[in-house]
Formats: C-alpha cells, sequence, structure tokens
C-alpha cells in the first residue's frame, strides 16, 4: 500500500525570480492558494497519510507555513472569523501528517530523494514536484490504483512538441498496455532534440520502488553537473525493473517557469 509521499522543495527557484529572491516559490499564491496546497490535497484525497517535505535552510518558511497556529488561534480568540477558522483547522492536520527533512546543498533531484531513505517504510512510495499541477483529476490517485493493479513503478506523463524535448525527461516506449499506459524501455534526462527517442516527456508525478535509494547512492552527475532522478530510474529500468508511463487525464499546469506561473492563475479561475 501506498501511504508515503514525498515533495522536493529544497530548489531555489531561480526561473520565477525575482518573485523567490526571499520566498519559497511553493507559497507563492495560484488563484488565491499557494501552490503547495494543490500538491497536499492531491495526496490527502489520494490516502496519502503521510508527506516528507524536503527543504533547506533557505526554504525554513515552508516549515513555518504549517508551524504557525498559535498565531491563528492568537487570531481566532478575537475574530471568530469561518474562513480563517476553516484554513487554521486545515493547517493543524496537515502538521501532524508533515515530517521535514534537508538537503542544503542544492545538488539535484536525485540527491534530494536520497534524504528520505531512512525514513521510506513500504515497498514503494509516491513523489510530487510541486511546479507540476495537475487539475480536476487526482493523477496520484490514479497512479496507485494502476500501481495496485500492476505491482510495478509509475511515471506520469505527457506529450510534447518534438522542439521542447530538452525541457524534460523523456521515456521510449516498450509496449502498449492501452490507451493511456505503456510499459517503459529507456528514458533519458533532458535529450536533445536529436537524442530523444520520443515526444513522450515525464512529469512530475512518481511511484518509485524502495531500490531506487541503492542506484542513487551511486549515482554520478548528470547533464547540468546535477544528480538526477531520471538516471537511476535508467538504471532500473536497465536491471528489468518495470515501469510504467501513465498518461494522466487531468489538466496540466507548469508553473515551474514565470510564464506559465502567470498563466496557471488565469487557467484555474476558468475551471
Ligand atoms: C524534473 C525532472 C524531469 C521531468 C520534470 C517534470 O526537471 O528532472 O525529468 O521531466 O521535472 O517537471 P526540472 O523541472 O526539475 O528541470
Amino acid at each position: 500500500m501506498i501511504k508515503q509521499a514525498i515533495i522536493p522543495l529544497a530548489g531555489l527557484g531561480t526561473r520565477l525570480l525575482p518573485l523567490t529572491s526571499v520566498f519559497p516559490k511553493e507559497l507563492l499564491p495560484i488563484n488565491g492558494k499557494p501552490g503547495l496546497e494543490y500538491i497536499l490535497d492531491e495526496c490527502i484525497d489520494a490516502g496519502i497519510k503521510e508527506i516528507i517535505f524536503i527543504i533547506s535552510n533557505k526554504k525554513k518558511l515552508i516549515k513555518k507555513y504549517f508551524y504557525n497556529d498559535n498565531f491563528y488561534k492568537s487570531i481566532l480568540k478575537s475574530k471568530k472569523d469561518k474562513r480563517i477558522k476553516k484554513e487554521y483547522n486545515k493547517i493543524l492536520s496537515l502538521k501532524k501528517k508533515i515530517k521535514f527533512v534537508y538537503q542544503n546543498k542544492p545538488l539535484g533531484t536525485g540527491d534530494a530523494v536520497l534524504k528520505v531513505k531512512k525514513l521510506i517504510k513500504s515497498s514503494h512510495f509516491l513523489m510530487l514536484f510541486p511546479d507540476d499541477l495537475i487539475l480536476k483529476r487526482n493523477c496520484s490517485k490514479d497512479m496507485i490504483t494502476l500501481h495496485k493493479k500492476y505491482n510495478c513503478s509509475i511515471m506520469a506523463s505527457i506529450k510534447v512538441k518534438k522542439r521542447d524535448v530538452s525541457r524534460w525527461g523523456i521515456y521510449s516506449i516498450k509496449k502498449k498496455i492501452n490507451k493511456r499506459n505503456f510499459i517503459i524501455k529507456d528514458v533519458i534526462e533532458k535529450p536533445s532534440f536529436v537524442n530523444a527517442p520520443s515526444t513522450n516527456a515525464v512529469i512530475g508525478r512518481y511511484i518509485l520502488p524502495k531500490e531506487i535509494f541503492t542506484k542513487l547512492e551511486k549515482q554520478n552527475k548528470g547533464i547540468g553537473n546535477e544528480i538526477h532522478i531520471t538516471d537511476s530510474i535508467r538504471k532500473l529500468i536497465n536491471d528489468n525493473h518495470k515501469f510504467i508511463g501513465h498518461n494522466f487525464a487531468g489538466k496540466y499546469l507548469d508553473c515551474g517557469t514565470m510564464s506559465g506561473y502567470i498563466k496557471s492563475s488565469l487557467e484555474i479561475s476558468k475551471l
């Protein structure tokens, strides 16, 4: 059963400067709600019981956001505002489910994932990237259902334009299971236009096996001089570990770039 999720939150958010100069990008509002709360709502609705945040000393505000309940309490004493009460209760209930680990050197997503090694209890866990919002349908929930059926690892995906492949992890297909699901043959982190094996891009929802930690411990730096989760996933696939690519049904919003971030509020307000 998948009951644990991890969220890498130590990234510097340089693509969103100057908004991220002093403020964590994951707390920036998207249509009146911090981006991170969309991700947490998805986790809770998917049945996740424990969420591990990988933060850094520079992103301590994220911890404060969930640990400021005394401030809420004092406000509520004087103001009997129903909306604030509801938000306070939500924060309290989330706080109980969140654990924090630290990645103080920005060495990449692979290095971030390694930080949770000792906390993972079951054979598989969920990972969500906060830049990738998926709305209208719970992608994590669908992936957990898929995991139960096929007992394997999974990555969410979409088809992208050939000219955009170098922005993503790109996978090739070994076998089609059905309209939305494919057995993955290989995956490459941000390939060039000529080296891309397809236009199937990995989006930030993963169901990963515990075995990933053994690969990550030996993982060398890859493109951009960072340790990539994709490179260790590639090694697992080479060892015949089954990974499914899941073309999810929800609406995708890329909030990690300035234009995507600006568009996301508009898009959500239209839903
Ligand atoms: C990361 C992953 C990449 C994936 C993408 C999805 O890239 O390394 O494989 O396609 O997330 O958002 P990043 O967005 O950190 O550059």
